[in-house]
């Protein structure tokens, strides 16, 4: 049989696994998943074992669990790393979800004809690495692996991938390999691949403002006592300025300036404004003056605020100047920028800005550090020539606004380059309710996977 009569006759079941799959709740974040979390790495290693998988084997963590296997058919071939992750996002809010999150189900859209199925962590990173394991039993069960292949699937990604640098300077040896495979990026349209050469980096910051030392009333003490949500709101909103530059002094200091004709050719990529601002229900755009919408997402630095809160927010109105404010802030980073040189330019920038009638606290999260791909090596050319295959067009190479910091990481520890060739589009709601994922990108994937071996073993010659 040939793989893609493997692949076509195994359709059914592929769909099946990976809805079994997204049925487990694998939220990192949430304490309370911890052992979903742990039932989702069986899974995925009861299938890397079925898949024809040596040397499977769940690796501890002191978080959750990284699942690793391999296959190594001849040692003077090159081996190919595949990197993905079982976590998901958290699902709420519950409320704005059409269907249950952790209960997929298959529906149509104008931008999936298809099909697309609608489940916490479909498209990010469940359904994406799943058409790994199905390309990989294809690619086996014909006799057409044409690499060594190692998969190592973590489920901390969407925490940060705090335990995943520690476990690859443990394990060099084991994850030795010339290339990191990822598929956790989009595509700009089905009808347009599109391979992405770059990600932003990341600072994500707590801040904490506290006004007096307990809730006062309103009226007794207002317009006399600094409301530490007044000052919050001001303090954020000074961040930027009348156009849109971040106000950090410093900020913009190691930016890596990108030439005018890299410019002008990220440019050229489709992108329709009307159809973005449907998309959204917006208006207008907004951002940064003198830089489109595709620069703004991808080769320029922001920041916004991700969550805000304090005082009353119950039912009806309590008359109360609270004590405390708080507000989740995160800066997307470009290359060159250094995560914890902005995290502490931040902290100095709010803790000087701060009037004296507030304290305030600043607590650095997670960060992690930009990362570009070059495009005339041999797996850059590889996933090129993949796609071209499977989509009938060449694909167009394009920066993503998103994060994986453990690509940069990849590269320091593991001394070895990614290529992140991805399926999702950037419309299927990552992070979001009703987040899917096209059937058509699921097997689309599927499909490629094996150009992409084929064509790196030639081309890594
Ligand atoms: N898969 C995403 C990153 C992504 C999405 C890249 C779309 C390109 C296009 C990843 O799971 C993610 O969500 N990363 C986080 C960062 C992480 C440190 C929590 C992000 O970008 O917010
Ligand atoms: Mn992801
Ligand atoms: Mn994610």
């Amino acid at each position: 049989m040939s793989l893609q009569q493997y692949l076509d006759t195994h359709k059914e079941r592929f769909l099946e696994e990976l809805l079994d799959l997204l049925r487990i709740p694998s939220v990192s974040a949430d304490p309370a998943f911890k052992d979903d979390v742990a039932k989702t790495a069986e899974f995925v290693k009861d299938k890397l074992v079925q898949a024809g998988a040596d040397n499977v084997e769940i690796c501890k963590t002191k978080g959750h669990p990284i699942v690793y296997g391999e296959k190594i058919i001849d040692s003077s071939l090159p081996t190919v790393l595949v990197y993905g992750h079982y976590d998901v996002q958290p699902p709420d809010p519950l409320d704005l979800w059409e269907s249950g999150p952790f209960d997929p189900v298959i529906k149509k859209t104008k931008l999936h004809p298809e099909g697309a199925i609608y489940a916490r962590g479909s498209c990010d990173d469940k359904g994406q690495a799943y058409m790994h394991i199905k390309a990989f039993e294809g690619m086996l069960a014909t006799d057409s692996l044409p690499c060594n292949i190692k998969f190592m699937i973590e489920g901390e990604e969407e925490v940060g991938s705090v335990h995943l640098g520690q476990f690859c300077e443990e394990n060099k040896e084991k994850l030795a390999c010339d290339v990191i495979l990822v598929s956790d990026t989009s595509i700009i349209a089905n009808d347009t691949p599109s391979i992405t050469v770059g990600l932003r980096g990341l600072s994500y910051i707590e801040v904490e403002v506290t006004g007096p030392n307990r809730d006062l009333h309103s009226g007794v003490y207002g317009g006399a006592v600094a409301n530490p949500i007044n000052v919050l709101a001001k303090m954020i909103a000074s961040l930027q300025d009348e156009n849109n530059h971040i106000t950090i002094p410093g900020f913009y200091d190691d930016v890596l300036v990108v030439s005018d004709d890299e410019r002008k050719q990220m440019n050229k990529a489709p992108f329709s404004l009307d159809d973005y601002k449907n998309d959204l229900d917006i208006g207008d755009v907004h951002g940064e003056k003198g830089y489109t919408t595709l620069e703004r997402t991808s080769i320029r630095p922001t920041l916004d605020c991700n969550g805000i809160w304090g005082g009353y927010i119950g039912d009806g109105a309590k008359t109360v100047l609270p004590s405390k404010a708080y507000a989740k802030i995160s800066m997307r980073l470009v290359p060159n920028q250094s995560s914890d040189k902005i995290t502490e330019l931040f902290q100095k920038h709010f803790e000087n800005t701060a009037p004296a009638s507030v304290k305030v606290k600043v607590s650095p999260h997670h960060g992690g550090e930009a990362a570009v791909t070059p495009t005339d090596t041999p797996e850059y050319q590889a996933a090129y020539k993949a796609m071209e295959k499977t989509f009938g067009k060449a694909p167009i190479p394009a920066r993503s606004g998103g994060s994986i910091p453990i690509v940069a990481l990849f590269e320091k520890v593991l001394g070895v380059k990614t290529v992140l060739m991805g399926f999702g589009l950037n419309s299927d709601a990552i992070h979001s309710p009703n987040e899917h994922y096209g059937l058509f990108n699921y097997y689309k994937g599927i499909e490629t996977i094996p150009y992409f071996f084929q064509y790196y073993r030639e081309l890594k010659k």
